[in-house]
C-alpha cells in the first residue's frame, strides 16, 4: 500500500510499522500520538490466507472507534483517541507489548486442538485468559505468564513483570466481561476475543491496537451457525466473491448493532436534603456518583414538614425513570428516609451527614417501622457506590465503572506495596 503524505488534514511523518491490515504513521505535528490507516485487506492463517476487500477498512474503523467508546465510557484506559479519516483513526503512540491476550467464555477454535478432550461449548467462569506470543514466523505460540515476565520487556522505562502482567490481565478479562454484557442487549453471545496493550510515552498500560471482527467470535443468539465474524472467512476453503460478499455484510451488520449497545434503561439518583443545611454532605455524595457514571439530581424537602410535596416530587421520578435509587439526607431525627421508603418499591439509601449526636441519631435510620427496607451508610462515598451497585445490574457501563475502579485501586496498592517493599530493603 503506498505511504499517503496527509490524512484528512494531518501530516503524516515516518511509517512506524505496517502490518497485514494496517499501517501506523508518526504525525510530526502530535510526537506522542499516531495514526492507523485500515487496509481493505482480509487475512487469515498468519496471512497465509489473504484478500482484498473494498469497504473492509471503512467497516473496521468504524467498528474499533465504536468499541473504544463504548469501553472509554466504561473507565477503561485506551490509547484510542479519536477518528481521523473513514478508514483512519488516532491513537497514543505506544510501544506494544508484543503479546495477544485472550479471553475465552466458551472452548472453541485453537483451545480444543490445545485440550484434548474439553467438548466445544465448555463454559469458562470465570472467562479463560491466555496469552501468545506475537512471532507470525511461528505462528503465535502460546506463552504462559512466566515467560512473559522472564523477557523481561522493557517499553518506555517500564518493566514488563509480575505486577504488569497481572494488570494486563485483570484489563482483559474485564474488557470482555463488558463487551459481552453490551453484546447481550444484542441478544449476541461474545464468544472468545483477543486484545493488545501498549505502553504510552508517561509508562501508563494502555489498551492499544484494534477491536473489530477479526477480534473475537460473536454469536447471535449463542447459536455458532449464526457466527457474524472472522471465522467465516477462515472457514472458507475456496473464497468466491459471493462469500467475501457475506464476510463484508457480517462485518457491516456488527457495525451497525454497535450503536445499540448503550444501556438501554434511563437510570437517575436522587439525593433528597431534608435542609439546605446538609448541602456540602450532598455534594459530596452527587460527585462520588458522577464519577462511577450516574445521573444525579439534588431536591430540599422534609418529610417532616412538608410530607406531601416530598411524595410529590418522589413520583415525578417515579413516572420517568425505569431505574431509581433515593438517598435520603436528614440530620437529627430521619424522617425523610423511612417515609420514602414506606411509599415507593425503589431502594432508598439513609446517609445522614456528619454530626456530634450521629451515634444517637442513627438509630432514627436503623429502628425503622416493619415493611420498610431502606439501608443505611454514613460515609458519602459509600451512598454513591452502593447507588451505583443498584443502577449497575441495569445499566453495564456503571456496573464497568466500579469494576474499573475496583481494579484501579488494586493496582495503586501494588504500587504502593512495591514502594515500601524496596524502602525497607534500604
Ligand atoms: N497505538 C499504537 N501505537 C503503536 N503501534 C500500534 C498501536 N496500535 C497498534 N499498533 C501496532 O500496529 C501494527 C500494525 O497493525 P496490524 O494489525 O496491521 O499488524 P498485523 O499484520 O495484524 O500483525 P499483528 O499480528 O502484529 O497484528 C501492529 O504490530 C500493532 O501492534
Ligand atoms: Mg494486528
Amino acid at each position: 500500500m503506498a505511504a499517503p503524505k496527509e490524512v484528512a488534514g494531518c501530516k503524516l511523518g515516518s511509517l512506524i510499522i505496517e502490518g497485514k491490515t494496517k499501517q501506523v504513521f508518526d504525525l510530526p505535528e502530535q510526537p506522542e500520538q499516531c495514526i492507523l490507516i485500515n487496509k481493505d485487506r482480509i487475512t487469515a492463517g498468519d496471512g497465509v490466507k489473504a484478500h482484498d476487500m473494498e469497504g473492509k477498512a471503512a467497516i473496521s474503523n468504524q467498528t474499533n472507534a465504536k468499541v473504544f467508546e463504548i469501553l472509554k465510557a466504561a473507565g477503561i484506559k485506551t490509547a484510542f483517541i479519536k477518528i481521523a479519516s473513514a478508514t483512519a483513526f488516532i491513537s497514543k503512540k505506544c510501544d506494544m507489548v508484543p503479546i495477544e491476550w485472550v479471553t475465552r467464555r466458551l472452548a472453541t477454535g485453537s483451545f480444543l486442538k490445545r485440550n484434548p478432550g474439553v467438548p466445544e461449548g465448555f463454559r469458562f467462569t470465570p472467562p479463560k485468559q491466555e496469552t501468545f506470543f506475537k512471532d507470525d514466523a511461528n505462528h503465535d505460540p502460546q506463552w504462559s505468564e512466566e515467560q512473559i515476565v522472564s523477557a523481561k520487556f522493557n517499553f518506555n522505562g517500564r518493566l514488563i513483570g509480575q505486577d504488569e502482567v497481572d494488570y494486563m490481565r485483570q484489563v482483559t478479562i474485564l474488557v470482555f466481561e463488558i463487551l459481552e454484557k453490551a453484546w447481550a442487549l444484542r441478544d449476541c453471545a461474545l464468544i472468545d476475543m483477543k486484545i493488545e496493550f501498549g505502553v504510552d510515552s508517561d509508562g501508563n498500560i494502555l489498551l492499544a491496537d484494534v477491536i473489530d471482527s477479526d477480534s473475537w467470535r460473536l454469536w447471535p443468539s449463542g447459536d455458532k451457525r449464526l457466527m457474524v465474524d472472522k471465522q467465516v472467512y477462515r472457514n472458507l476453503a475456496n473464497v468466491t466473491a459471493a462469500d467475501l460478499d457475506t464476510v463484508k455484510r457480517n462485518f457491516a451488520w456488527v457495525k451497525d448493532q454497535l450503536d445499540h449497545l448503550k444501556p438501554n434503561v434511563h437510570h437517575k439518583v436522587v439525593i433528597f436534603m431534608g435542609s439546605p443545611a446538609d448541602l456540602e454532605h450532598c455534594k459530596k455524595i452527587a460527585k462520588a456518583a458522577k464519577e462511577l457514571g450516574l445521573d444525579v439530581d439534588m431536591r430540599v424537602t422534609s418529610a417532616h414538614k412538608a410530607t406531601e410535596e416530598t411524595l410529590h416530587i418522589m413520583q415525578q421520578y417515579e413516572d420517568t425513570h425505569g431505574a431509581l435509587v433515593f438517598i435520603a439526607v436528614a440530620g437529627r431525627s430521619n424522617g425523610l428516609g423511612p417515609v420514602l421508603s414506606g411509599n415507593t418499591s425503589y431502594p432508598v439509601i439513609n446517609c445522614p451527614p456528619p454530626s456530634d449526636k450521629l451515634v444517637q441519631d442513627i438509630w432514627s435510620s436503623l429502628s425503622v417501622p416493619s415493611g420498610l427496607g431502606c439501608a443505611t451508610v454514613i460515609y458519602p462515598d459509600s451512598a454513591a457506590l452502593m447507588a451505583a451497585q443498584i443502577i449497575g445490574i441495569q445499566d453495564y457501563i456503571v456496573w464497568a465503572r466500579l469494576r474499573v475502579k475496583q481494579l484501579e485501586m488494586a493496582a495503586s496498592l501494588r504500587v504502593a506495596d512495591k514502594k515500601i517493599r524496596n524502602l525497607s530493603l534500604e
